[in-house]
């Protein structure tokens, strides 16, 4: 949900930020802006769209060895140049770049602005038309700062730069993501370690209420009160090379490809002295100690959550819920008396995810985060934090760090068994070597793949995939995956449920793709197969050989144990959206309305 960057040092900012933000460009792509401070003063440049309209309209004659820049999600007022950031105060002195909601925006402006007309419908403008109001009235510009931010409700990670002082950029952070880069002779900022990843690799982090003093030579934390943060920086685990899409025509079918070797590298980083899967002691020991386990996640999480439950319910014999973030948050269940709750977020940002985090720990009870991210929110608050070990993941869709999410649940399911004296009948890691195995074997079918993807989703609008138990799980994550990405209509079902009222919307034609992976309801999901195909439905078994296939399956996966069918299946369901998204000419990466990172409520 927005991306922000800041550049302060000798060489020229304006490819530097523009880099950044086409780095970021996954958090948002509505419009995108930068602003350039040099001797002339403060030059802005904004453009709806990608980040390459914004470019092509930034001037290059202008030289400029500090700026910031923004790319867009919209939340406060319409996508178009004029609500784009960089926004000004009134006398222009001050130049803003936000990410967050600044809930109490009206009042503030009601209250204070009466006398400023604003030049946006954003939340942002008044920010910064509240710290000239201020400095107007006498404060120090940091003071005005300070002052501002304390009166501001809500979230926000921002950038500002002053005409009147070209050696600093002023930085403040409240729930919304940000680092401060630490360069030799030059620092940034930025939404994320990976937007100025080819500029550095130390970062800082920095904490909710807290602004900092950026400029050439070193930066200063501070609180909202004024009194100095000492925190060292620390060095992220990847390089630039790893956000790069290399000879692949999109980031999405890099991660997916990647899956199998994210899959091993888990099985190095979780490998204990005997060989078998091995977690931190004390993770096991909490989870072991609670009687019930509550996973909270949104979206493809979620789904690998839903997968997670039944392997640690099946496997370490826990009960577990798993609930959608944003209801858990304002709909509590009835909570057990020892509960532990298990937070999956790939960004580790995720507003949701984080304000049931919050409300949680409030109420004193153990948490464990599982991202993608070292030092994001979500890990940086949790009691415990296992990584996903997936490197960056570009694509707005999720897909590798999906498989990882399953895997690292397995990993605690099978430790916290061991940990309990459970007896395992298989060799987990054997088990998931084999799953790596088998889905270098899915990724080398991507010519059949695609052929299902023409077959059945060239020309539909709308689209099924059922299964049961396990499989239900997949069935959702292929829905999600194909409606996000190709915008086909899909839905995933529970191949039982359909006669329950959705068959009604099966015609002549309708895709309805079955996932069989699972034995035990091999034949009850055929029959289902049967009765929408006997109501014209057009449909494809995806099935496991060996275990379930029979002659006729559209795709037979290779054999893998029955509690890690979801981690193989996740191919195919993954590369049939991407060749739909390719038939219909969406841009697979970046699919409107969505951001990767959703830092809002
Ligand atoms: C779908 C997708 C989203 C995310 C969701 C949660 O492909 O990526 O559904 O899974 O927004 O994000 P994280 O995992 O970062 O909390």
């Amino acid at each position: 949900m927005c991306g922000i960057v800041g550049y302060i040092g000798n060489e020229d900012a304006r490819d530097i930020l523009l880099n950044g933000l086409s780095n970021l460009e996954y958090r948002g792509y509505d419009s995108a802006g930068i602003a350039l401070q040099n001797a002339g003063g403060v030059h802005i440049f904004k453009e709806k769209g990608r980040i390459a309209a914004l470019r092509s309209i930034v001037d290059p004659e202008i030289q400029a060895t500090q700026g910031i820049g923004h790319t867009r999600w919209a939340t406060h007022g319409e996508p178009n140049r004029r609500n784009a950031h960089p926004h000004q105060s009134a006398s222009g002195r001050f130049t803003i770049v936000h990410n967050g909601v600044i809930e109490n925006y009206a009042q503030l402006r009601d209250q204070y602005l009466g006398k400023v007309s604003l030049k946006s419908d954003t939340d942002t403008e008044v920010v910064v038309q509240l710290i000239e109001h201020f400095v107007d009235g006498g404060l120090e510009v940091e003071e005005a700062l300070r002052k501002t931010l304390k009166l501001v409700d809500g979230s926000y990670g921002i950038a500002m730069l002053d005409a009147e002082n070209s050696d600093v950029i002023y930085v403040g952070k409240n729930k919304s993501p940000l680092l401060i880069g630490i360069g030799d002779g030059f620092n940034v900022v930025a939404s994320d370690a990976t937007a100025m990843i080819q500029q550095t690799k130390r970062y800082v982090e920095l904490m909710d209420e807290e602004i900092v003093l950026l400029s050439r030579n070193g930066y200063v934390i501070k609180d909202l009160d004024g009194n100095v943060k000492n925190r060292e920086p620390y060095t992220v685990s990847f390089d630039a090379r790893d956000t790069e899409k290399g000879a692949y025509p999109h980031y999405m079918l890099k991660e997916i490809d990647e899956q199998p070797a994210v899959l091993r590298r888990l099985l190095q980083e979780y490998k204990g002295k005997t060989g078998s899967i091995a977690i931190d002691p004390a993770i096991t020991r909490a989870i072991s100690e609670a009687d019930r386990l509550y996973i909270i996640a949104c979206g493809t999480s979620y789904h690998a959550g839903l997968v997670g439950r039944q392997l640690i319910e099946q496997i370490a014999q826990i009960p577990t819920e798993v609930h959608i973030s944003s209801e858990f948050s304002y709909n509590m269940p009835l909570l057990s008396k020892k509960p532990l709750f298990i937070f999956i977020s790939q960004s580790g940002e995720t507003a949701d995810s984080r304000a049931v985090l919050v409300k949680v720990k409030k109420l004193g009870y153990p948490t464990l985060t599982l991202t993608n991210v070292e030092g994001s929110t979500l890990y940086r608050e949790a009691d415990y934090k296992m990584l996903l070990f997936a490197g960056p993941e570009i694509a707005v869709a999720s897909t590798k760090a999906y498989t990882a999410q399953m895997a690292v649940l397995s990993f605690i399911a099978v430790a916290v068994a061991q940990g309990k004296g459970i007896k395992l009948d298989f060799d987990p890691v054997h088990e998931l070597s084999l799953v790596a195995q088998a889905m270098e074997r899915m990724i080398d079918e991507k010519a059949l793949l695609k052929e299902a993807a023409c077959d059945y989703l060239s020309v539909t609008r709308n689209a099924f995939y059922i299964g049961r138990g396990l499989d239900y799980y997949v069935c959702m994550e292929a829905a999600l995956k194909l409606k996000e990405i190709s915008y086909i209509q899909a839905e995933g079902f529970a191949g039982g449920e359909l006669k329950h009222g959705t068959i009604a919307l099966i015609e002549d034609g309708t895709p309805v793709l079955a996932f069989a992976t699972q034995e035990n309801v091999n034949n009850s999901i055929r029959n289902n197969v049967q009765e929408v195909t006997a109501r014209g439905a057009h449909t494809a078994i995806i099935s496991m050989e060996g275990v379930t296939a029979q002659p006729g399956d559209k795709i037979v996966l290779p054999k893998v144990h029955k509690s890690f069918t979801p981690l193989v299946s996740a191919i195919p369901l993954q590369l049939i959206a991407y060749y739909a998204a390719l038939q219909h000419e969406c841009d697979v990466d970046k699919p409107r309305n969505l951001a990767k990172s959703v830092t809002v409520e």
